[in-house]
């Protein structure tokens, strides 16, 4: 059976190395599985907080060059730009019909974001939840791979689409699965150990970017914050979160378990030798992507080419979506 693979990624160059870790790499690692692995950079939920139209587009071209540095494949996925595909916008609106408006009002990230901007809560932002569901639909995708605090919207999306089934025909869309990866969503940051790493409210010390230097990234790592633990004790356990998030952070990067990272520091001196280790295998996998970011970064009309064609496929897919939602629900000419 063939399996839809469907993830949405804002539009932005801040990218650190829990999206690296929890989102990125899964996405080129889903391209195989995926048949199709449709990945979306979506710019129309960028537009429901504060932001300028000129860096936006600059934004959606920084994100479109890492995915493609990472290893996304045009060949073999497809990326484009939500905004270059307006059955997204129209499924959102028709899907807002079958959204109880009470189950808006009571998601986290819209409270946490409507608190947050004192100035003016666009009702975009009340939408946001919809949208995603829509992104998501229209492709009738079985998995969606994103992180732990997207749990909320993908329930939503889940009700949305049982909802809309029940009242408009039975299996007319498919009810998605979430795909939470097993240790990119832990992440931590790297001076606060018991928050996420985030772009947002996280130390700069102790987050690491895709495109931080690698002297910069040494240097993070070399900070990070561990514990007092006399003589030093390498090994995970929730009295240690600093160390257990360099311990994950290696073995995700190494493509290995934890309990190997552990088994192969048992000779190490102290936790300096962990934060070296973790530091060059983060800048070994990162300087390469780097340079392949520099280059294809520089040639944005190579890289609106990418996303175009990327559109043109996804839309091909969407159109058939809307066609049968239309006609299901009654709004438009029949078929
Ligand atoms: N809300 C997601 C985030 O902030 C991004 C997103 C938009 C998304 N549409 C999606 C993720 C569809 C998965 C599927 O990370």
């Amino acid at each position: 059976m063939s399996l839809t693979i469907f993830s949405g990624i804002q539009p932005t160059g801040r990218k650190h190395l829990g999206n690296w870790i929890g989102a990125i790499t899964q996405y080129v690692a889903g391209q195989q599985r995926g048949d199709p692995a449709i990945y979306c950079i979506v710019d129309l939920h960028a537009t429901t907080v504060a932001y300028e139209p000129a860096v936006l587009r600059e934004r959606v071209h920084d994100t479109a060059a890492i995915l493609l540095a990472a290893g996304l494949d045009p060949e073999r996925c497809i990326l484009f730009r939500q905004g270059d595909v307006p059955e997204h916008a129209e499924l959102c609106w028709l899907l807002a019909s079958v959204t109880p408006l009470g189950e808006l009002n009571r998601m986290h990230q819209f409270r946490d974001k409507s608190i947050a901007q004192r100035e003016l809560v666009a009702a975009g932002l009340l939408l946001y939840p919809v949208l995603q569901a829509a992104d998501v639909l229209a492709y009738r995708a079985g998995e969606v791979p994103v992180g732990e605090d997207q749990r909320e919207h993908l329930e939503l999306m889940r009700d949305v689409a049982t909802r809309f089934n029940a009242r408009f025909g039975d299996a007319l869309l498919v009810v998605p699965e979430h795909r939470i990866p097993a240790v990119g969503a832990r992440v931590r940051d790297l001076q606060e150990p018991e928050r996420k790493m985030s772009t947002t409210g996280g130390s700069e010390q102790g987050t690491v970017y895709v495109l931080d230097e690698p002297g910069a990234i040494l240097s993070k790592f070399k900070r990070a914050v561990t514990d007092s633990d006399d003589p030093p004790q390498i090994r995970r356990g929730e009295d240690k979160p600093g160390v257990t998030n360099l311990i994950e952070i290696l073995a995700a990067v190494r493509g290995v378990p934890p309990e190997r990272v552990e088994d192969d520091l048992t000779g190490a001196r102290g936790y300096g030798d962990l934060k070296v280790a973790v530091a060059e295998a983060v800048v070994a996998e990162l300087a390469p992507a780097q340079e392949r970011y520099r280059a294809l970064r520089a040639d944005e009309g190579a890289l609106e080419e990418i996303l175009a064609a990327g559109a043109d496929k996804a839309r091909a897919i969407a159109a058939r979506t809307l066609a049968d939602v239309r006609d299901a629900m009654g709004v438009g000419a029949p078929r």
